[in-house]
């Protein structure tokens, strides 16, 4: 498709686009453009984007009518950009815009929270909770998970039930996280309009003057920001280890047979494993994880293996938060999982009999992913339930 559309045909594309619902099936290279793009810092530090001098267009059908400047700059150890889908290209603008979002807390049905409320830096980006509190002070089941890298994730949440981050972003906005359920088309169009926001939408997104905001361009913004968050250059990339950190990682490498799923540069596979952890399977009430999914039995009580990067902050542990320090889940992890009655965990996870000199071994050698950026925080992000940065 060409880019250069006339002013009448940007109204059209955009209604079309609103019909098809983002598709997501198509992810593309980011691609690299003349335009000059101003590069933005949405952290301190990890995944800067650079304009880049090459001429190239990037994927065109986003109802977007700017060229878009977008390359990645990775950090040592992330070998691979972050999947990008042809419906939502980057560009500096849109990261900014999707920064902007991310922080704001009227995107939560009470001005509770901001997505960063349970993504926080001095939380590893997490929460600190055992299991979340969304807005409205609603209990939620699980653990938040790190914010980092996941744009290298294909499937998002412990279950993998969001195929891409787009469709997350949906998910926490209408879900408990930020609870807007029912309303959430008349916040987007609200948001909008706002006069901080309203000429950004229409530039990013080509959108009408009259047009709406709609969920669909603040999750597409949203993720946009979210592929940026690239978690590298820790001391494990540039192997400036300790020697306990260097023991640690031939036990991970080797006897812990930890790669086996932790594995690539994010430290996941990327697929479901049953580990029993946080699993009382008699218990009819427990969370099914991937099984209510896939509804393959075999994957009954199975979660996504998650990033390790970053793990050294971010307890308490688990999808369920039910461990609370970081050796008690490497010993768990590390002595074959919690087999029970009726429950049989991944034949990938054995007891590898490591002594406990060598699990705290393997948890200098977690300390070596620490991610040394930070999200750059936009206004008060104190939240109720979650424990401040101290002092
Ligand atoms: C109330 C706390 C809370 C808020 C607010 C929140 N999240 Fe999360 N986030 C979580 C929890 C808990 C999970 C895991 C849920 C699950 O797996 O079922 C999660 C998972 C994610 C994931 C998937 C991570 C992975 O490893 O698969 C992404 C991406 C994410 N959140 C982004 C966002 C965005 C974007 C917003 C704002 C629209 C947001 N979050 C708001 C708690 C929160
Ligand atoms: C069979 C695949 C597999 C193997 C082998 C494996 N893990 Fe895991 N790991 C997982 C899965 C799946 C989870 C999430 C389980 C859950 O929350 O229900 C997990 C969770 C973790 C967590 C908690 C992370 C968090 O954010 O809550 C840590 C820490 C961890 N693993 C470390 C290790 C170490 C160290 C080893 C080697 C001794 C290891 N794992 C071996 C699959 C595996």
């Amino acid at each position: 498709m060409k880019r250069t559309l006339s002013v009448g045909l940007v109204g059209l594309l955009s209604v079309a686009l609103a019909c098809d619902g983002g598709s997501d099936s198509k992810p593309s290279k980011p691609a690299k453009s003349s335009a000059k793009g101003k590069a933005p810092s949405p952290t301190k530090g990890e995944g800067k984007p650079e304009a880049d001098s090459k001429a190239a267009q990037a994927p065109a059908d986003a109802g977007e009518t700017k060229a878009v400047a977008w390359t990645w700059t990775l950090p040592g150890g992330i070998t691979k950009a972050p999947e990008v889908p042809a419906d939502n290209p980057m560009s500096a603008e849109k990261v900014a815009l999707g920064h902007a979002l991310f922080m704001d807390k009227r995107l939560s049905a009470d001005g509770s929270r901001s997505c960063y409320s349970c993504h926080q830096n001095h939380l590893g980006n997490a929460d600190g909770r055992k299991t979340a509190m969304g807005a409205k002070e609603k209990a939620l089941t699980r653990n938040s998970p790190t914010i980092w890298n996941v744009g290298l994730h294909k499937e998002l949440y412990w279950d993998g039930r969001a195929p891409s981050l787009e469709k997350q972003a949906i998910g926490a906005l209408g879900g408990g996280n930020m609870g807007l359920g029912d309303t959430l088309a008349a916040k987007a169009a609200e948001i909008g309009a706002l006069p901080e926001y309203k000429a950004k939408f229409t530039a990013v997104f080509g959108l009408a003057a009259d047009a709406k905001v709609e969920p669909d361009h603040i999750a597409k913004a949203l993720s946009a920001y979210e592929r940026t968050l690239l978690c590298g250059d820790t001391a494990y990339d540039k192997q400036e280890l300790t020697d306990a950190q260097k023991r640690g990682q031939a036990l991970f490498m080797g006897k812990g047979g930890c790669m086996t799923c932790h594995n690539g540069d994010n430290f996941s596979d990327g697929i479901y494993h049953v580990t029993g952890i946080g699993i009382d399977a008699s218990d009819e009430g427990a969370d099914p994880g991937r099984f209510k999914v896939s509804q393959d039995e075999k994957q009954k009580f199975a979660f996504k293996t998650p990033t390790l990067r970053n793990v050294s902050k971010t307890g308490p542990y688990f999808h369920d938060g039910s461990v609370a320090s970081l050796e008690e889940a490497v010993t768990l992890m590390s002595g074959g999982g919690k087999p029970q009655d009726g429950l049989t965990v991944d034949p990938l996870l054995l007891d590898r009999k490591l002594s406990e000199a060598e699990v705290e071994d393997v948890v200098a050698f977690l300390g070596s992913l620490e991610c040394p950026g930070a999200l750059e925080e936009i206004g008060d992000q104190t939240a109720n339930g979650i424990a401040p940065p101290k002092g």
